[in-house]
């Protein structure tokens, strides 16, 4: 094989699905980070010496340091993530390193996540889930386990992305009032009924429901802090699919606990994979492990538009899912 053919290598930190992982064996020299588990950027820049390409999640630290050391020989960062928060994107572009990524492909699966989890925090899933397992539930009773109804309330998403918009579409099934804040006003087509809010604050006093679709690179780090948990009524409901850098969990876990507000719905956390801990014991909380995108449908569609993107630049073309 000459120099010109020479299949590329990609250095791939997790395992993908068995369908991406076929397809990426087809074309290129597979190696994978054998721990399958996040990676630092010392241990990313060391591990990944001399490939072509890297293939990272949205957990791996891919900082100045893991560009910095292997300038020279990578070409290409591809992240299996819509959020980008863990690249340093300046500095793939002083290096010219092109980083693609996957908008899109998992707005529906993050959307059901959203809506899973407002509905489990307000119908008190976790709650009732352990009643039903305790062996002692008493029967039916007209009083016990209460929730909140979402027909007629006012749901507030900040981030109307792809996932805030597919939130926002379920929410309407659901006889939701869809109010928002995002950098920019929607157009007409895209906002429909939604009501556009200035200010993050003046959304957060219109939430019932309080969606964080947004994601950490909008400068929004520890936006949920006490005063604007304030700011919500009485009785709302937090529901985390953005990140967990937005929020404060001194702040949320204090206002859980003072009933300030009913439920907290959270799929992502500051310092993943630690979970405070004070989290644990709290009957309204309802916690998931970062599985917004998880479904079989959505991680096959994020490694395929990867791999895609991937062809596309080496034909000589530009991605739509190209970021730098
Ligand atoms: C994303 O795509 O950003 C998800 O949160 C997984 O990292």
């Amino acid at each position: 094989m000459t120099a010109a053919t020479a299949r590329k290598k990609i250095f791939v930190t997790r395992l993908l699905p068995p369908d991406v992982e076929s397809r990426m064996a087809e074309h290129y020299d597979v190696v994978h980070n054998p721990s399958y588990t996040s990676l630092s950027d010392t241990d990313l820049a060391s591990m990944a010496t001399g490939f072509d390409y890297l293939l990272v999640s949205g957990s791996d630290q891919v900082s100045r340091r893991v560009f910095e050391a292997l300038a020279g020989t990578l070409k290409v960062v591809l992240t299996l993530s819509v959020g980008f928060n863990h690249i340093d994107i300046e500095a793939a572009k002083a290096f010219g390193i092109p980083v693609l990524y996957t908008p899109g492909v998992l707005s529906d699966a993050c959307a059901d996540l959203a809506l899973m989890l407002l509905l489990s925090a307000a119908r008190r899933a976790h709650e009732a889930d352990m009643v039903a397992r305790s062996g002692n539930w008493p029967g039916f009773a007209p009083t016990q386990l209460m929730g909140i109804g979402l027909a007629g309330r006012r749901a507030g998403i900040l981030g109307m992305g792809g996932i805030g918009q597919a939130v926002a579409h379920r929410l309407r099934a659901f006889g939701v009032a869809v109010h928002y804040h995002n950098r920019r006003r929607l157009p007409a087509e895209q906002e429909l009924d939604a009501t556009y809010h200035e200010t993050a604050e003046s959304l957060l006093a219109a939430s019932d429901f309080f969606l964080i679709c947004a994601p950490a690179t909008t400068g929004l780090g520890g936006f949920l802090n006490r005063e604007r948990i304030a700011l919500l009524p009485k009785g709302a409901i937090v529901v985390n699919v953005g990140r967990g850098d937005l929020v404060s969990d001194d702040a949320l876990i204090e206002a859980l606990q003072s009933g300030h507000l009913f439920a907290a719905g959270l799929d992502v956390y500051p310092n993943e994979p630690h979970i405070d801990p004070r989290y644990y014991p709290l009957p309204n909380a309802i916690l998931m492990p970062h599985i917004g995108s998880a479904t079989t449908d959505a991680r096959n569609a994020m490694g395929f538009l990867l791999l895609d993107g991937l062809a596309t630049l080496e034909a000589g073309g530009k991605p739509e899912n190209q970021l730098c």
